[in-house]
């Protein structure tokens, strides 16, 4: 399974990477926001930073912007996944750009239905929000499992890029219903390691070791 990093923080985005988890990016107009910086300085330098996909979002719904900046997103680097919106027009710009061989990830999907429309119009990755959807009480990661089940049936190519990811088990369950990618915010990322059995017993080992009075 592929981690990507939901940020556009660069340091939060560098410490990941580092240890092998950040295999990609996913970015949104929030995410933009939340960062503070110049928009195409932020996506230069993740892109700089990561190998693997960086998906840059659309800032708008009519289908000429959105063709207007995919052109713009596109030339920034070779790794720019584009994301458009699950709208109408989100899909004819999307497979228009599969056509010119440019990659798309298919962002705010809520339905299987829409995992589908995704598929057939050639995106590289569909996103479906596995946290707001579990807002609403309707269980995000059995969206998961609906398009896993599907695509395979299918054999569509189009990769499940589980999220709006918002706790450990959301990872876990993403992971084993099989989806390709699960894109989270860096906190829950770092929060992967945690276990209190951990923190405890290491208390006790190297508590245990000072009492010996060895040294390594
Ligand atoms: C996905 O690509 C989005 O950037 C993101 O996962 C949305 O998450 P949120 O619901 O926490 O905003």
């Amino acid at each position: 399974m592929k981690f990507f990093v939901d940020s556009a923080n660069i340091e939060e985005i560098a410490e990941l990477k580092n240890l092998g988890l950040a295999d990609g990016v996913t970015t949104n107009p929030s995410l933009i926001l939340k960062a503070g910086r110049n928009f195409q300085s932020i996506a230069k330098d993740i892109c700089e930073l990561i190998e693997g996909p960086v998906s840059l979002e659309v800032s708008s719904s009519s289908i000429d912007q959105m063709r207007a900046e995919a052109e713009k997103l596109r030339v920034i680097s070779k790794n720019v996944v584009v994301k458009l919106p699950m709208t109408w027009d989100g899909l004819k710009v999307c497979r228009d750009l599969a056509n010119s061989g440019i990659k798309v990830n298919m962002t705010l999907c809520f339905t299987a239905n829409q995992a589908i429309l995704a598929a057939k119009a050639g995106a590289e990755f569909v996103s479906p929000f596995v946290g707001r959807l579990d807002d609403t009480k309707i269980d995000g990661v059995g969206l998961i499992k609906e398009i896993r089940t599907i695509y395979d049936n299918y054999s569509f190519k189009t990769k499940i890029l589980a999220a709006s990811i918002r706790s450990l088990e959301h990872i876990k369950n993403c992971a084993i219903t099989g989806a390709e990618a699960v894109t989270a915010p860096p906190a829950i990322l770092k929060e992967l390691v945690s276990h209190p059995l951990t923190d405890k017993g290491l208390e006790i080992f190297l508590s245990d070791w000072e009492k010996s009075n060895q040294k390594i």
